[in-house]
């Protein structure tokens, strides 16, 4: 653990009947899961209650977190009749999948016979038991507002909030609290969970970072893992030691197969399986609503018809990828963009760049300097075969960002669907020199290529150049 609350040897703990239930859920606690629902289960000697009010969990993904609040809530659940329990989640649909999975776990289980009959209504599920208790599902966004009473309530995936979002939330649940522990004789609890998120988890980051200062009140317990400061993400020797699901949810090979599906997002990875929090670029090329709110759908060769097509093409810093996308000139004179292939390196490059600017008779815009400038000659130098270049002059490259991002701003651009292009925006920042800005390649966290070469496709899209007319003859 990277720091956490110790478990106090002094008191009683519910932990061991956490245990019973996960058992009887067919989940038996993991060491760590264990660790938390001994610590967090510590009841005030005081009172025979809980001992902390608030728990704060922080753990990388895959780890089993939203399994041990299972196990707890339906601990929570018989403490005694009419308890309300709330799992929120991100969404109404996050929130809802997990429920759905933990519905059939405990039908299936010899828990069901606890259980009444669980609500599956599209905004009202929830699992009701014979004492009169439930569990119920929600999303962030529905509640936010009301607020939420209840005797235990979890906040999972917290990293998706921002300050004032998760205070909304807080806002309604802690006042009742007192009244509940009267009426109750329970303690209620909130549990804050969550994989690290990034410089926009305000509610999230405020709260760890409170107690990685040792600043949390005393009624708060807290668990912190993950990898250390001086851990290398890329290492994945490192990530099966400081994980502490590695090994028993899942093995190395797996791990392989997490990693490849991070390509291109290195903070990604870190954020996902090291815990990192990924602070990010602070300044994004494209910041996040104006990408989300200017998707399109893909556009297939067959669907293309007569439309017009440019592609623009781009290198990452040191030749590590090369980007193709294409710009296609739509009803309107819209662009709509679209990544069509990253290659490794650049040597296959001009031969895909050829057939493709051939099958589509399209030209190519691509930048002369920078990275791309030794592939730029390699095209120029091909004689006849040479692509059809869109003129672009060195001032030119510098606009071309502005000139996407001004595109997508006013309609006139879009971009298709596309994981890797979008994980290239989120991850692309920008350097300013003067009043222009152009892609700052070495303070990227990402790929920058898929997004520079859809920036550089709808500029060639707008300025096709002219076709050579018929050959004439005097
Ligand atoms: N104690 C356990 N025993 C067996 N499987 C578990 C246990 N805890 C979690 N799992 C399984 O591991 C996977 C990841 O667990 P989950 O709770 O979704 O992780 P997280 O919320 O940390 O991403 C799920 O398929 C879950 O069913
Ligand atoms: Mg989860």
């Amino acid at each position: 653990m990277r720091g956490g609350t110790a478990r106090d040897p002094g008191r009683r703990t519910d932990g061991a009947i956490v245990a019973k239930f996960a058992e009887l859920l067919g989940t038996p606690l993991l060491p760590w899961q264990r660790m938390v629902a001994d610590v967090a289960g510590e009841l005030d000697p005081d009172t025979g209650t809980y001992f902390y009010d608030t728990v704060i969990l922080s753990t990388p993904r895959q780890c089993g977190k939203s399994t041990l609040v299972d196990a707890i809530d339906t601990r929570n659940s018989q403490w005694g009749p009419d308890r309300y329990i709330y799992y929120l989640a991100q969404t109404g649909k996050d929130a809802a999948d997990h429920f759905k999975k933990y519905l059939k776990t405990i039908q299936a289980s010899p828990l069901a016979a606890i259980t009444a009959r669980p609500y599956l209504g599209a905004g009202d599920l929830r699992q009701p038991f014979a004492n009169g208790s439930v569990i119920m599902p929600k999303s962030v966004t529905k509640v936010a507002g009301h607020g939420v009473q209840g005797d235990k309530i979890t906040l999972d995936e917290a990293f998706s909030l921002s300050e004032e979002a998760g205070n909304t939330i807080l806002d309604g649940f802690m006042p009742t609290m007192a009244t509940r522990l009267k009426a109750t004789g329970v303690q209620p609890q909130l549990w804050i969970t969550s994989t690290e998120g990034t410089a926009e988890s305000t509610f999230f980051n405020q709260r760890l970072d409170a107690c990685r200062a040792g600043e949390q009140s005393r009624r708060t317990c807290w668990f912190d893992f993950g990898l250390p400061a001086d851990a290398d993400p890329e290492d994945l020797d490192a990530i099966m030691r400081h994980h502490p699901a590695a090994g028993l949810l899942w093995d190395k090979r797996q791990l392989a197969d997490f990693r490849d599906q991070f390509k291109g997002n290195p903070a990604g990875w870190a954020r996902a399986f090291g815990n990192r929090r990924d602070e990010g670029i602070t300044d994004r090329v494209i910041d996040e609503t104006l990408w989300t709110a200017t998707l399109a759908p893909p556009v297939s060769p067959a669907g293309l018809g007569s439309r017009p097509v440019a592609f623009g093409v781009a290198v990452d810093v040191d030749a590590t990828h090369t980007s193709i996308s294409a710009g296609i000139v739509g009803d309107g004179g819209i662009v709509t963009t679209q990544l069509v292939c990253i290659l490794d390196g650049t040597g296959g490059a001009p031969a895909e760049i050829l057939r493709l600017c051939g099958k589509y008779d399209a030209p190519l815009a691509i930048d002369t300097r920078g990275t791309s400038a030794d592939l730029a000659d390699r095209l120029l130098h091909m004689g006849d075969d040479a692509p059809v270049l869109c003129d672009m002059s060195a001032g030119d490259y510098l606009t071309v960002g502005q000139a996407y991002v001004s595109g997508l701003a006013n309609g006139t651009v879009c971009h298709a669907a596309d994981p890797d292009l979008d994980a290239s925006a989120a991850s692309s920042a920008r350097t300013w020199s003067g009043d222009a800005w152009r892609v700052t390649r070495r303070g990227s966290t990402g790929l920058t290529s898929p997004l520079e070469s859809c920036m550089l496709a709808a500029w060639g899209a707008a300025h096709m150049p002219d076709k050579p007319g018929p050959l004439q003859i005097y």
